[in-house]
């Protein structure tokens, strides 16, 4: 896919005329040119809300100027926002979406692995309140994800290197055959593409399955209870991948230790995270980390669903109560 074909793509699927794409300041001076040329080809009307980079832009504030320039257009029904960038973009644009006018057609454009093989796929959308990480949203499922991977290439390391870890989850938990094309750290970076359909593949299926994350979507977040963990403690300084790869390394240590999964396993998981140069230590204590999941959105009365590793390709939810939790960080 080519961001040059995304144009004729949408076309069919839209059936007013005009398009809002928002992206960010960085995204905008590399891509954001090429983007419009494609879709002006097609006859839309072009509009664009650029938003400036990080997390920062995932807020109410944003949220509300953008459905204000999207009413005064005015944007209708009929027509669309296309979200081109990273996960903040896309959250932020995806809910904009789903609220505004009550719900409009979204076309995901992502421009990050993390997008890539995350955050573009499944629906969620949200913002942020002070009170916390994405504590206001909808799922809402965008119209189409249009992924052209060579996007990716402008991408600094230490961002692509965030979206491996997401790579490497999926990899542990639903394809055995991916964790392996990922030891040779050179043939997997001429296989961003592969890779790339086959974590959308994994997480379509999930989602699929199992929309509202009540059940099996929840497998997803191997690794997730204690990287949200690590990077609330740190007031987000540690990124969201680095973290989830604390938070993947701490569950197969743990899970090997409690006889759910072999040592093996757990040392080949670890082996493919230092192969990525991931900083797997924890400065925090346990007592930190136990009481910030203890406050987790995801958390259910008096009990959590962690996700355990049982062998590479193949996992399963693990229920504990709280005490249990306590007992086994
Ligand atoms: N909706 C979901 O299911 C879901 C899942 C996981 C994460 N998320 C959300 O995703 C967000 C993180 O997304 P992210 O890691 O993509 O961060 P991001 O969107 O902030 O992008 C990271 C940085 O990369 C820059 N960038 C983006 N594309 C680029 C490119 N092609 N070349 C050069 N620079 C580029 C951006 O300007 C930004 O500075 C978080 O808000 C998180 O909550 C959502």
């Amino acid at each position: 896919m080519r961001l040059e074909g995304l144009g004729r793509a949408v076309r069919p699927l839209i059936r007013g005329n005009s398009l809002t794409v928002v992206t960010d300041e960085n995204v905008a001076d590399l891509y954001l040119n090429r983007c419009i040329q494609s879709l002006k080809c097609e006859g839309f009307d072009v509009y664009t809300f650029v938003i400036p980079p990080g997390e920062e832009s995932k807020n109410g504030k944003t949220y509300l100027e953008l459905v204000n320039y999207l009413a005064e257009i005015p944007l209708t029904r009929a027509d669309a926002l296309v979200a081109l960038g990273g996960g903040v973009v896309g959250d932020l644009t995806g809910f904009a979406a789903a609220t505004y006018l009550r719900g409009i057609p979204v076309i995901q454009v992502p421009t990050t692995l993390l997008a890539a093989v995350d955050s573009s796929v499944g629906g969620k959308t949200a913002i942020n309140l002070p009170a916390g990480k994405n504590l206001a949203g909808a799922f809402h499922q965008p119209a189409l994800i249009w992924c052209d991977a060579s996007l990716l290439e402008s991408l600094p390391d230490h961002i692509y290197q965030d979206g491996m870890a997401e790579v490497i989850k999926y990899g542990v938990i639903a394809d055995a055959g991916l964790f392996e094309l990922l030891k040779d750290r050179e043939k997997a970076k001429n296989c961003t593409g592969e890779i790339i359909d086959r974590c959308v593949r994994i997480k379509k299926k999930f989602v699929e399955e199992d929309e509202f994350d009540t059940g099996v979507r929840q497998l997803l977040n191997f690794g997730h209870t204690i990287g949200h963990a690590v990077e609330k403690a740190s007031d987000f300084a540690v990124s969201h991948g680095s973290a989830v790869a604390k938070g993947m390394a701490m569950m197969a240590e743990i899970s090997a230790r409690q006889n759910w999964c072999s040592s093996q396993t757990a040392s080949c998981i670890r082996q493919l995270l230092d192969l990525y140069e991931f900083d797997l230590t924890i400065t925090q204590s346990k007592e930190e980390l136990y009481d910030i999941m203890m406050a987790d959105k995801k958390r259910k009365g008096g009990y959590i669903d962690i996700v355990v590793p049982e062998k590479i390709g193949t996992c399963r939810l693990q229920r504990l109560t709280t005490e249990e939790l306590g007992d086994i960080l």
